[in-house]
């Protein structure tokens, strides 16, 4: 094998193609382990030196702590209840008693898988009748549920463009979208966060050297809370001939009069924007996310879109969960406004205790910017033998000065456990 052989081989590996095993030789002593053995990959070294890092500073892993209970405003930790900021069950209803009942009777009649995928399998009742459900939330005409939030951005993404089209996000968009634009094959622009006139100067330029052009923006930003600017995002898109998607994985039920999302809040009509997106993973008490808009989108990416085709359909025990989760939500609109005034409340209890809330506008989500992973590891162990669970946000998820602890309110939790919480912040902070 000579040298040009060997990096065309090298270079495949790299790209994980398939390579037929006889062209590798038995010994290869110049390819080095960091190649081939897992542990001596950069990445997996670079995590072993950050845990160093941390347990030089006594500081201990506060990820994958078991929480032994239902999570709402309060959750059980190493057999202690502590107050829980580290979940968004924003509406209690992931554990509520009809939720649960509605769960066990789908268990007993359809079993708890889907079986295959349903474009193999075929489907359940209880998956059309969540994509009703959906489609009725947004006030379109169809909607599609997929077994994973995260995968309905990125394939979602990554059906509707590919090579030769444009996509614009938020600065601050989740990774998902960033994942699906980078599988898409579409080029990829970013727009400071919410402002609307970079993004519609950029179009200005650029729109003409693109076929489709996608916009995507978060409804409500997860590691900020704020909202976008619903109104202005859709005049740029009917300016440009472009495609709106709006995430609204955090925005139901906690946005608009009646926990609808962005849309109801900016009053635009359903069709303004071409893919309505949400998870099931948050108000709506199960996993899994979906797709609402119009006839053509939701036959599209049912025939098209790869993590719907190639994956297994919905449990439909899941499907039935969120569906039950949503009409509660409806019906009970109060559990929104509990969710709304919560989360007021410790926005405003912090901002006068001088913490910086960021963006936040105290609807469901509320950041305390530390500005730096280690203190904000540090506090978040320290809230917690305080009985306050809240998880930090660090480095690399994001910049190291906007290090944080994000606050996800409940709507069950009181007034004391609210100030409790921001007393025992600025307690802890003074002592840094
Ligand atoms: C804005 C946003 N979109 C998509 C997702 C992915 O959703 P899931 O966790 O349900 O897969 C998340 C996850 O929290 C999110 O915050």
């Amino acid at each position: 094998m000579n040298r040009h052989e060997k990096q065309e081989l090298l270079k495949k590996i790299l790209a994980n193609r398939s390579i037929n095993c006889e062209t590798i030789p038995a010994a290869n002593k110049e390819v080095s382990e960091s190649l081939y053995r897992i542990e001596k990959f950069p990445q997996y070294l670079q995590l072993h030196i950050q845990r160093e890092v941390a347990e030089r500073a006594e500081i201990e892993n506060p990820f994958f702590f078991v929480n032994d209970s239902i999570c709402g405003a309060v959750t059980q930790i190493d057999g202690r209840e502590v107050v829980n900021f580290s979940g968004y069950n924003y509406l209690g209803l992931s554990g509520h008693p009809k939720v649960i009942q509605t769960t066990a009777a789908a268990a007993s009649r359809w079993g708890t898988s889907a079986g295959a995928s349903r474009v193999v399998g075929g489907e359940k009742p209880p998956h059309r009748a969540l994509e009703r459900s959906l489609a009725d939330l947004h006030g379109t005409v169809d909607a599609i549920v997929f077994v994973s939030g995260y995968m309905t951005n990125v394939s979602t993404i990554a059906t509707l463009v590919g090579d030769g089209d444009l996509v614009v996000h938020d600065r601050l968009a989740h990774n998902s979208i960033v994942q699906g634009i980078q599988l898409s094959g579409a080029s990829r622009r970013v727009f400071p966060h919410n402002d609307w006139q970079a993004l519609d100067a950029l179009l200005a330029e650029t729109r003409s050297q693109f076929e489709r052009v996608l916009i995507v923006s978060e409804g409500l930003f997860s590691m900020d809370g704020d909202l976008c600017p619903l109104d202005r995002l859709v005049e740029v898109k009917h300016r440009h001939k472009a495609l709106l998607m709006i995430d609204e994985a955090h925005s139901i039920g906690a946005v608009g009069a009646t926990g609808r999302g962005v849309g109801e809040h900016f009053s635009v009509a359903p069709g303004d924007v071409d893919v309505w997106m949400g998870t099931l993973s948050k108000t709506l008490a199960g996993c899994g996310g979906y797709v609402a808009g119009s006839i053509a989108l939701v036959e599209l990416l049912k025939f098209s879109a790869s993590a719907f085709v190639y994956s297994v359909g919905m449990p439909p025990p899941m499907a039935a969960a969120a569906d039950e989760a949503l009409r509660l939500m409806l019906a009970e609109p109060e559990r929104v406004e509990r969710l709304r005034a919560a989360a007021a409340r410790f926005l405003h209890g912090a901002r006068d205790a001088g913490l910086d809330t960021g963006f936040s506008a105290g609807i469901n989500v509320v950041p305390i910017i530390i500005g730096g992973s280690i203190p904000a590891v540090r506090l978040s162990n320290n809230l917690l033998k305080k009985g306050i669970s809240v998880q930090p946000v660090i480095y690399p998820a994001v910049n190291e000065n906007g290090a944080r602890l994000r606050f996800f309110m409940n709507c069950d939790h009181t007034p004391d456990q609210i100030d409790g919480a921001i007393l025992a912040l600025t307690e802890e902070l003074r002592k840094t």
